[in-house]
């Protein structure tokens, strides 16, 4: 068992003080991302966190309340715009990041429901448009933040083995490990560190 001294022992106390960490997927508190914004936040980083829509906020604000958000705003991918308002906010906020997490994936009811052979282009395209391809938008923007290097996450399981299912391979959007991958090797020159 980890005791809070043990852990004391392994993770030095406020490693990440100073640090600013963008994290975008929270939903509730059993979020990937909600996990990742807590250790961040008891390590000493300071953060900005997003909230899908209206309907999601009074889910998400408590949670940003509680790990002390500097900045909480709407984003919605798919909504033209809203990652481009996040990162002036945050420029205006901070001039700068360190951290960027990408955890959030998405894709029709009716394209998981079929078997592959069932999923619609249209589906297709737009699970990979938010759960992937908005990654490599958010790096874009999250890259000339980091003049000192930084990191960046984003979230896959297993996703390049083959699997039967229409709504396994959507929802472990295989191809969000090429993305990560991809952008660590063009990031070594800019100085900053992409992962899944
Ligand atoms: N739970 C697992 O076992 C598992 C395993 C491997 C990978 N993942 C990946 O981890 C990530 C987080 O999943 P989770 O399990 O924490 O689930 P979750 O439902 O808590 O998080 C998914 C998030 O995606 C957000 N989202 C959906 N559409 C969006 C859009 N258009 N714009 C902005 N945000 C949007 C939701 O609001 C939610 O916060 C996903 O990328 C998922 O594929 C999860």
């Amino acid at each position: 068992m980890i005791t809070t001294e043990t852990k004391d022992a392994i993770i030095p106390h406020q490693v990440l003080k100073g640090k600013q960490a963008l994290v975008v997927g929270i939903a509730n508190e059993h979020s990937i991302a909600y996990g990742c914004a807590r250790a961040f936040h008891e390590l000493g980083a300071e953060l900005a966190v997003t909230y899908l829509n209206d309907k999601a906020k009074p889910y998400v604000e408590p949670l940003a309340q509680e790990l002390e958000a500097q900045v909480f705003m709407p984003l919605n991918v798919s909504t033209a715009g809203e990652v481009e308002a996040v990162f002036e906010r945050i420029k205006q906020h901070w001039g700068a990041i360190d951290i960027l997490v990408h955890s959030i994936a998405f894709a029709p009811k009716k394209d998981l429901e079929g078997g592959l052979l069932e999923c619609s282009a249209e589906g297709f395209a737009q699970a990979m448009d938010i759960s992937t391809h908005s990654f490599i938008r958010m790096a874009r923007l999250a890259a000339p933040m980091m003049p000192e290097g930084g990191c960046m996450f984003a979230m896959t399981y297993y996703g390049a083995l083959a699997t039967p299912y229409a709504s396994e391979l959507l929802e472990k959007h295989s191809i969000s490990m090429v993305a990560p991958t991809s952008l660590s090797k063009q990031s070594i020159d800019a100085g900053f560190h992409a992962m899944a």
